[in-house]
């Protein structure tokens, strides 16, 4: 039993020991456990998600981004918006790379993590007065094409206050905690089962979840904001669903990108 423990704990949570926040060795931890399961993928390649480790799908996955990839044109249509809706008068946003390069991140001001998606809704409403969703259409357009404009630049997550600590602590908190009807946890499968097979599809690693997003899915026939793939995921898991943008998905989030630290953010955001 206490075997079982130590190997189980030894990336999650180390319950009733108060140890010190420390996200590159998190990090190291993190990237190594993926490096000891598949020896042969580079760290770079990680960005690709399942592709990464499967070589059958990839070769289709190469083919769509070679051709026209089918969120071309809602890519386009996302600058435009940009333009139309006055969004680089806001100051966090004048400088779109610069803007995902700087997200998530956490404001002391208001004691709590900042996204990119939570920016963008912020600015729409203070030029237009209106509001904007959370999770496909135009959200997922505009936050697309910003992030576009940081492809090549390479995630880097700060976690440096004690608020912003513990806002990291509860996302890493939640990403490993068994939910839903089946007592699953993100890491289970996106981490510990990474590249293993839970029914039709090839499980994707959790390290490079957050460079290509939003994200493209087929299944959706569009694109749709890391926090819309939470909600799926969720479900899947048959778990209490928890909506876009709220707190604990921001903090998880936190985390979670802080995991990718290191790893280029890319435009081939087209998923299965
Ligand atoms: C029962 C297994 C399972 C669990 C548990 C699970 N997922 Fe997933 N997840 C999947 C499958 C299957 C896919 C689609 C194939 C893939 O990319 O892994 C997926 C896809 C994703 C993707 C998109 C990956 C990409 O490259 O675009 C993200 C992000 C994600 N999951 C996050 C989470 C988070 C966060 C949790 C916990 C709340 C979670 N998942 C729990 C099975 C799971």
């Amino acid at each position: 039993m206490k075997k079982l423990i130590t190997a189980v704990v030894s990336l999650g949570l180390i319950v009733g020991a108060a140890s010190a926040t420390d996200v590159d060795a998190d990090r190291k931890a993190f990237v190594g456990h993926f490096k000891s399961i598949k020896p042969n993928v580079d760290f770079a390649d990680y960005t690709n998600g399942v592709y990464a480790f499967d070589e059958g799908s990839r070769e289709q996955f190469e083919e769509i981004l070679d051709g026209i990839p089918p969120y071309e044109e809602a890519l386009e249509k996302g600058g435009a918006e940009f333009e139309k809706f006055g969004l680089a008068k806001c100051d966090a946003l004048k400088d779109p790379a610069a803007a995902r390069l700087a997200h998530p991140y956490y404001d002391e001001k208001a004691g709590t993590v900042v996204t990119l998606e939570g920016t963008i809704q912020k600015c729409y409403n203070e030029q237009t007065g209106k509001k904007m969703g959370t999770m496909k259409g135009k959200i997922a357009r505009i936050s697309s094409w910003i992030s576009d404009q940081a492809a090549g630049e390479k995630i880097n997550v700060k976690v440096e206050s004690e608020g912003a600590k513990a806002a990291y602590e509860e996302g890493k908190a939640f990403f490993y905690a068994k939910r839903g009807q089946f007592n699953m946890s993100c890491a289970d499968c996106h981490v510990y089962n990474a590249g293993k097979k839970a029914r039709a599809d090839i499980l994707s690693p959790a390290l490079g979840h957050t460079t290509h997003v939003p994200m493209y899915r087929a299944k959706w026939a569009g694109l749709g904001t890391l926090h819309r793939r939470y909600g799926g995921c969720l479900k899947n898991m048959r778990a209490k669903p928890i909506k876009a943008q709220k707190e604990v998905y921001r903090n998880m989030e936190f985390y979670h990108q802080a995991m990718s630290n290191g790893l280029e953010i890319t435009d081939a955001r087209y998923r299965k």
